[in-house]
C-alpha cells in the first residue's frame, strides 16, 4: 500500500526534483504539497509549488498549501544556487493560484483525515510543522513520522559556519519541532552532502517532450552552473532527494537515536543543531538521526528515478 506523504517544501531546484519523482512514484501517495518560505519568499514558494504541479499534471493532484511569512526571518539568499525565481530562472507560468489555504491548516486537515498514517517530509524550514502543532495541540500524536532534511551533526553548517540552511531560516520553529513529542527522523547535511550528481545526469534526464523532462531540463542545468560558479564544484547536491529516498528506500540508510536541539540565539551559532553525545547523555533522545548511507546506491536511485519520472508524464 502506498505511503501517505505530505511534502513541505521551499522549491528550490532539489525540492522540485523530489516533486517530479514523488508525484509519479507508486510507493507514495502525495496527499498534499505545502509551501514554506526558505530558498524563496513565501509568495514565490507558493507560485513554484503550483507551477510545478501544473507542469507535471500528475495522475492525482495533491492539495496545495500557501506559505506564510516567518517572523524575524534572517536575511538569506537561496537564489544563488536556485535562481531568482527558485527554479533556475525557468520562468514557469502559473495558470492561476487556486484558492490556497495556509500550509499549516492543510497539514492539520490531512493528518486528521488519516490519523497515524501520514509521513510529513520536511524539505525546507520547519515553520509550517511548528505552526500546525500549535494550531492543533493533539496533532503530534497523530503524525506517523516527521522526516526532516536539514541540520548537521559533525560537519558544521552550509549557510553559516555553524548552521545548515533550513534550520537557520527559522530556528525557533526548528527548536519547537525538535522538542515536540513527535516521531522524527533527521537527514542531516552529514548524509545529504555525500550524494553528488555529476553532469552526465543531464544526459539521462527524460526527453524534453515529456512534462517531467521539460521541467528538469530547464532547472537542473542552472544548478550545475550555479554549483560551479558559486562553489567551484563540478557536481550538484540534491539534498531533498536524499531525504526523499530515506522514505522509499530506508534500507539504504542507517540511523541512531539521538537527543537534539536547535540554538535560537548567538551571533555565530544561531540555527546550529546540537546533539548530546556525552558518554553519559543527560538529554532525552528525541529523534532518529541518519548516520550512515549507501551513497553510491542512493545516487543510482536518484538518477534512475529522475529518468523514470519521464516515462509516466
Ligand atoms: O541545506 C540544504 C537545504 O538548503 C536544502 O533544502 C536545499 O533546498 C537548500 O535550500
Amino acid at each position: 500500500m502506498a505511503r501517505k506523504v505530505i511534502i513541505d517544501c521551499d522549491p528550490g531546484i532539489d525540492d522540485a526534483a523530489v516533486l517530479c519523482m514523488s508525484l509519479f512514484d507508486p510507493r507514495v501517495e502525495v496527499v498534499a504539497v505545502t509551501a514554506v518560505a526558505g530558498n524563496v519568499s513565501p509568495e514565490q514558494a507558493g507560485r513554484n509549488v503550483q507551477a510545478i504541479i501544473d507542469q507535471l499534471d500528475p495522475p492525482r493532484f495533491p492539495r496545495v498549501g500557501a506559505a506564510t511569512e516567518v517572523e524575524e526571518a534572517p536575511a538569506v539568499d537561496g537564489t544563488t544556487l536556485h535562481g531568482r525565481d527558485g527554479l533556475g530562472n525557468a520562468g514557469f507560468s502559473v495558470s492561476q493560484l487556486h484558492h490556497q489555504h495556509p500550509s499549516d491548516k492543510i497539514i492539520c486537515d490531512e493528518v486528521r483525515a488519516a490519523e497515524d498514517e501520514v509521513t510529513i517530509l520536511c524539505l525546507g524550514p520547519l515553520t509550517n510543522v511548528a505552526r500546525a502543532l500549535k494550531r492543533d495541540p493533539e496533532l503530534g500524536t497523530l503524525i506517523s513520522r516527521i522526516v526532516i532534511c536539514g541540520g548537521s551533526v559533525s560537519v558544521g553548517g552550509n549557510v553559516t559556519p555553524a548552521a545548515e540552511f533550513n534550520m537557520y531560516c527559522d530556528p525557533v520553529s526548528a527548536r519547537s519541532v525538535f522538542r515536540s513529542g513527535t516521531t522524527k527522523t533527521l537527514i542531516p547535511l552529514d548524509a545529504t552532502r555525500e550524494v553528488a550528481l555529476n553532469f552526465d545526469t543531464i544526459d539521462e534526464l527524460p526527453e524534453e517532450t515529456t512534462r517531467a523532462g521539460a521541467l528538469l531540463r530547464k532547472i537542473l542545468p542552472f544548478a550545475f552552473r550555479a554549483h560551479h560558479q558559486t562553489l567551484g564544484q563540478e557536481s550538484i547536491r540534491l539534498h531533498a532527494a536524499v531525504a526523499y529516498f530515506s522514505i522509499v528506500q530506508p534500507e539504504l540508510f542507517q540511523a541512531e537515536q539521538m537527543a537534539g536541539d536547535v540554538e535560537i540565539r548567538g551571533d555565530l551559532t544561531k540555527g546550529a543543531t546540537v546533539f548530546d553525545r556525552r558518554i553519559k547523555t543527560l538529554w532525552m533522545p528525541n529523534m532518529d538521526v541518519v548516520t550512515e548511507i549507501d551513497a553510491v546506491a542512493v545516487t543510482d536511485c536518484i538518477k534512475r528515478a529522475l529518468t523514470d519520472c519521464g516515462r509516466r508524464t
